[in-house]
């Protein structure tokens, strides 16, 4: 079974809802144009609901909106979430999207920043796309991984490319095999008998004290794991912790975040 290798800590669950915060400011036009009163909606890996209440107040409690989140923790948080909302109509399943299988069909199905923790993306959640209706919309916006920390406009993040972004991120190997899978997704949506009908990459800022501290978090939660298996050396890991923190606490200059590979797909057999 694939695992959220980042799991579900305390640590992760708060850096999941600041993650979850910075990424609805980008989704916001996608979700705008193609959710409106009346869809039955499916969310996979919905994590903390960012996106799921954004796309809950475009349905207006007409149509439906599942969410599919195995973390348990993450789970229960959106069920308290929804049962203090104003919202009828979002049903939060604490599956694995990999095996579960619908007995239901949709007119959406959204999955943002999910994809690049599956081992083999687009097989594990082949039962949703054929639930999904004809003419219904896959929405999926991924992170551009290889391509964080790549900016010219800020030196300390280009050290972090400097020391190899994915020699970090290839940590024990669990997220290489889908580490590309946002520069793949056309090439696949097509394979899976999609047309493609908007693509494009957006880019927010991490402003806040607070949203730039996910990027420490980070580095706290990883520091054992990218020692031992020598992704960075002691030196190497002290001399950024001390640049990221030094940034983090800087307040005018905001951090280019990883920039999101968004794409609206038709089903079209
Ligand atoms: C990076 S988070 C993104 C959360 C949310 N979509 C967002 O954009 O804020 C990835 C989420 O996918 C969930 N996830 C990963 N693999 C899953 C699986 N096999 N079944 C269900 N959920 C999964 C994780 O638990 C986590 O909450």
């Amino acid at each position: 079974m694939d695992e959220y290798y980042l799991g579900s800590s305390e640590g992760e669950f708060n850096r999941l809802k600041i993650q979850s915060n910075v990424f609805n400011r980008t989704s916001t036009t996608i979700i705008d144009q193609f959710f409106y009163p009346g869809l039955d909606v499916v969310e996979l890996g919905s994590g903390v609901g960012g996106a799921s209440f954004m796309i809950a107040q475009k349905l207006l409690n007409e149509g439906s909106l599942r969410c599919f989140e195995r973390e348990e923790r993450y789970a229960e948080y959106l069920q308290n979430q929804v049962k203090s909302s104003i919202f009828t109509n979002i049903d939060i399943y604490p599956e694995d999207i990999t095996t579960y299988k619908p007995n239901f069909s949709f007119d959406r199905l959204y999955i943002r920043a999910v994809l690049h923790h599956l081992k083999a993306p687009f097989p594990s959640i082949s039962s949703f796309i054929s639930s999904l209706k004809v003419g219904g919309l896959m929405v999926i916006e991924e992170p551009l991984i290889r391509y964080t920390g790549q900016l010219p406009t800020n030196s300390i993040l280009m050290k972090w490319g400097e020391l190899n972004f994915q020699r970090i991120m290839d940590v024990g190997g669990k997220l290489a095999v889908s580490l590309d899978i946002a520069e793949k997704l056309k090439e696949y949506v097509e394979k899976y008998g999609f047309k493609v009908i908007v693509q494009h990459i957006s880019q927010t800022n991490l402003k806040l004290k607070e949203e730039k501290s996910i990027l420490t978090q980070w580095l706290d939660m990883h520091r054992d794991e990218l020692l031992r298996k020598k992704a960075v050396n002691q030196s190497e890991f002290d001399d950024l912790y001390i640049q990221m923190k030094k940034l983090v606490s800087c307040k005018d200059e905001p951090v280019f975040y990883v920039p999101m590979m968004q794409i609206v797909a038709q089903k079209v057999v």
